[in-house]
Order: structure tokens, then sequence, then C-alpha cells
């Protein structure tokens, strides 16, 4: 299938799904493979993240990629920011000029409810209770609030943080007309800084984003 949705989020910054029904000869052909990814479905995975970085802005430098000791991907002159997710047979990327960003794509599945007191605050939970008598739209909040929790800690990049506790929920999340739903956050690893996460529901999965000034030190 190829491109499944693409979104010019404004002039410099671009996000995008990719969904995976080729084999590996055909990222191969644009993605240089520098990454030791032994298992096969994992490395299909990685090079269509890859793929989708000049899907994005054609000057993307694959070859430039470089990989912190964090994990996170990255371009040492930033000529780029960028971020890659990817889960199940979907990939997604967004990529930016200006800004720093965070991306992260999720399944939505019950599993998510083994796991939701690790990573959400008391508040988040308060929250999230209000939102239980529709079980679907339920499952639906909690898991963006995993992604976005994810995506914004891709959007720091040097890992050491507590899921429950540096990133929190700090307002009501919007649900706009576009299909778009925002989410008010404050990242409370050093002096707090807020954070505005978008996130948009495709099924079987959610995508989450944060993009901040690139200048802003954190
Ligand atoms: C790094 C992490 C966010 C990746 O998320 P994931 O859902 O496993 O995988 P995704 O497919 O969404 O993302 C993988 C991509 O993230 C990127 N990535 C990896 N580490 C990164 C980091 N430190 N910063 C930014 N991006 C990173 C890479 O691009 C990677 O893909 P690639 O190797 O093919 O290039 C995740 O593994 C992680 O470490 N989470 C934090 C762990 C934690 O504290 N959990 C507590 C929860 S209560």
């Amino acid at each position: 299938m190829g491109l499944f949705y693409q979104h010019n989020i404004n002039g410099g910054t671009k996000v995008a799904i990719w969904r995976i029904e080729e084999d590996e000869s055909f990222f191969l052909n644009k993605v240089p493979l520098k990454s030791n990814v032994s298992h096969p479905y994992k490395r299909l995975q990685h090079l269509a993240g890859r793929y989708l970085l000049p899907e994005l802005y054609t000057d993307f430098p694959l070859e430039e990629i470089q990989i912190a000791d964090t994990r996170k991907p990255f371009l040492q002159n930033e000529q780029y920011h960028f971020s890659i997710s990817h889960c199940g047979n979907y990939a997604a990327a967004i990529v930016s000029g200006e800004e720093r960003v965070g991306v992260d794509i999720e399944l939505v599945t019950p599993r998510m409810y083994t796991i939701m007191h690790k990573f959400l605050h008391e508040s988040e939970q308060d929250y999230l209770a209000e939102w239980e008598y529709m079980s679907k739209v339920h499952l639906e909040l909690l898991t963006i609030l995993w992604s976005a929790k994810e995506a914004i800690y891709k959007w720091y990049g040097l890992g050491q943080l507590s899921f429950r506790d540096d990133m929190r929920l700090c307002g009501p999340v919007v649900f706009g007309s576009s299909d778009w739903i925002t989410l008010p956050f404050e990242f409370r690893k050093h002096e707090p800084v807020k954070l505005t996460v978008h996130a948009r529901i495709f099924d079987p999965l959610v995508m989450a984003y944060v993009t901040s000034d690139a200048a802003l030190k954190v």
C-alpha cells in the first residue's frame, strides 16, 4: 500500500505513516542498512522507518544518520530533526528543519490495561476514569496517553525519564473537529516545560507527535 497517511504540520515539519506490504529489497533500494538488526521483521520495520525520511524531505541525508548512546538516531549537523516509530506492519516518521520532534505509533489493544498503573500518574488515572463509561474511547485515550509519553521520550532523546512523573497531562484533552486530538503536557524532568501533543486515531492504531522550538534547552 505504501504511504498510509501524510500531514504537513507547518512549513518546516511533516509527519507520515507507511503501511508495510513490501519486502526488504524494496526498501534496500533506497536505504543503506547500517544497523545490525538481526530479526527479519524488525529489520523490515527499521528499513521502512528510514525509507519514510526522504519521502518527507527528498534531500534527507540517510547516509549521515548517527546513533547516540541512548539509541536516538540523529544528524550531527542538525539539518533535520527527526523521529521514527514502528509497530505491526506500520512505520511512522516525523521530520523537521526547525523543531525538536518525537513521534510514536501504537496498536490499540487491551494489553495497555496491564501496564497503565506503571506509566500514568494518579492525576492522569483520575482524569482517564471519567471516560470509563465509553469503553472504546477509554482504551483509545489510554493508548494515546502511552503513545504521547513515548513521543515525548523520543523528543527528549536523553533517556532516564519516569513515564509517571516526568511527563504529565496538565489539562483536558481536546477532541478537535478535524479528527486531531490535542493533549497539554508538562515535561518536568528539569524546569517544567509546557508541551502540546497532537494525536490521531487510525483504526487499528493511534499516532502521537510532539514538536517544540529546537533551541529549547531541557
Ligand atoms: C526507545 C523507545 C521509546 C522505543 O519505543 P518502542 O515503542 O519500543 O519502539 P518504536 O518503534 O516506537 O521506536 C523505535 C525507534 O525509536 C528511536 N529511538 C530509539 N531510542 C531512542 C531515544 N533514546 N530517543 C529517541 N528516539 C529513539 C529509533 O529510531 C527506533 O527505531 P530504529 O531503531 O528503527 O531507528 C522505548 O524502547 C523505550 O526505551 N522506552 C522507555 C522505556 C521506559 O522507561 N519505559 C517505562 C514505561 S513505564
